[in-house]
């Protein structure tokens, strides 16, 4: 079978805890489905490389990185250790850049087993697609009389033609080929006045043609409420990089929990490699005590292997993870599914029933 080079990037905090049971899984599918996975782990984009080498990632991270066919991320970020703007804008979103991984997918699903907060959230089964290099995400901006009473910040909103059309377009073929064929934009273009209205113009434009796709505009704080009150209305979601990010921790939390979410960090052009990771962060409050959900960063090993053309692979990876959490066993599912089960145990019972289903 065919080799595929993984470059594996644990991290800070649970991340580090919820690796290893996305490895056991991808190996479990490997062993089954004939494909090998030649995987490179890296200590670089955490706190502890932080420590030692006065930052985050090594001057020729580009370089290692590059040659990969995926690239499979933990978290990073530990805000007791060193500030979250130094830790992330030194790593994680270094790499979405630098890899033009512009679109961040995110599947939002109401899994069988899981409890959801709602007392009648129905079916739930959305994708966010996220605009991920640019938007409020800049560093465009300064501070002047720093120090004074007159202190000012400013930070600018960045969109351009090619980065705004180029995830409208990704979000309207998801819609039109792969999903059902719904596509609601998010944006603020009652109060955001220049670059949320663009958004809106293009997102006009762009509709012309793809008549056989539904849209739907709403500005991103009544759409949270419709998140909460009508879930299953959704089908594909596209908003700029700061809604994508909101929404993508909304949604997770009607299906239950944020444990379960994968995240693609996706470059569509396959020049650069892609980036597969949990929607969730280091979780330093739960850090240390083995009771991380691990099917987030197991989910997005499947996206991984569907972004790699492993389709089977992927499609009995995503029947184990509904299988087990499916079966609702309370001594398997961890405390944020509301069970007693640990991180290791659920993880297990996942690569388990990855070589049977
Ligand atoms: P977080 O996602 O780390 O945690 C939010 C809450 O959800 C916490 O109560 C946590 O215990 C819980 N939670 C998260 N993942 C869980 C899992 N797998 N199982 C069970 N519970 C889980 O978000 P935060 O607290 O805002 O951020 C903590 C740190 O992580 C910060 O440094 C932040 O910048 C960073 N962060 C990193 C990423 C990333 O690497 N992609 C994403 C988000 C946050
Ligand atoms: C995410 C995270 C990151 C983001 C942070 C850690 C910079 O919240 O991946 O959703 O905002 O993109
Ligand atoms: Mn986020």
């Amino acid at each position: 079978g065919k080799t595929y080079k993984i470059a594996v990037i644990p991290g800070d905090g649970i991340g580090q805890e919820v690796m290893p049971c996305g490895l056991k899984s991808l190996h479990a599918a490997s062993a089954r489905f004939n494909f090998n996975l030649a995987i490179t782990t890296f200590d670089f984009a955490s706190c502890d490389y932080y420590d030692k080498h006065g930052k985050m990632m090594p001057d020729d991270w580009v370089e290692l990185l590059t040659p990969f066919d995926a690239i499979y991320f933990g978290a990073v970020g530990d805000p007791a250790r060193h500030p979250d703007h130094i830790t992330l804008w030194g790593s994680l979103l270094q790499m979405r850049r630098q890899f033009d991984q512009y679109v961040n997918l995110r599947p939002c699903r109401l899994v069988k087993g899981v409890p959801s907060p709602l007392a009648d959230p129905g079916e739930i089964d959305f994708w966010i697609v996220r605009e991920n290099t640019e938007g409020e995400y800049s560093e465009i901006g300064g501070k002047i009389f720093e120090g004074t009473e007159r202190e000012t910040v400013i930070q600018e909103t960045v969109m351009t033609r090619i980065g705004v059309d180029r995830i409208l377009k990704y979000a309207f073929e998801l819609a039109k080929t792969t999903r059902r064929k719904r596509l609601t934009s998010a944006t603020k273009s009652n109060g955001i006045k220049i670059t949320m209205p663009y958004w809106d113009d293009r997102f006009k434009l762009m509709s012309k043609s793809y008549p056989e796709v539904t849209t739907e505009q709403f500005h991103i704080d009544i759409l949270t409420a419709h998140f909460v009150a009508k879930p299953s209305h959704f089908d594909v979601v596209v908003g700029s990089n700061l809604h994508g990010d909101i929404l993508s921790d909304l949604g997770p939390a009607v299906t239950g929990t944020i444990g379960i979410a994968p995240s693609g960090n996706i470059h569509p052009e396959a020049k650069f490699p892609s980036l597969f990771e949990p929607v969730h962060g280091s979780a330093p409050d739960i850090m240390g005590k083995g009771i991380a959900n691990p099917v987030g960063m197991i989910w997005a090993g499947q996206m991984m292997l569907l972004h790699l053309g492993e389709k089977q692979a992927a499609e009995a990876m995503m029947k184990a993870i509904d299988r087990v959490l499916g079966e609702a066993d309370q001594s398997v599912l961890t405390p944020d599914m509301k069970g007693k089960g640990t991180t290791q145990k659920l993880g297990d019972a996942i690569a388990e029933a990855i070589a049977s289903v």
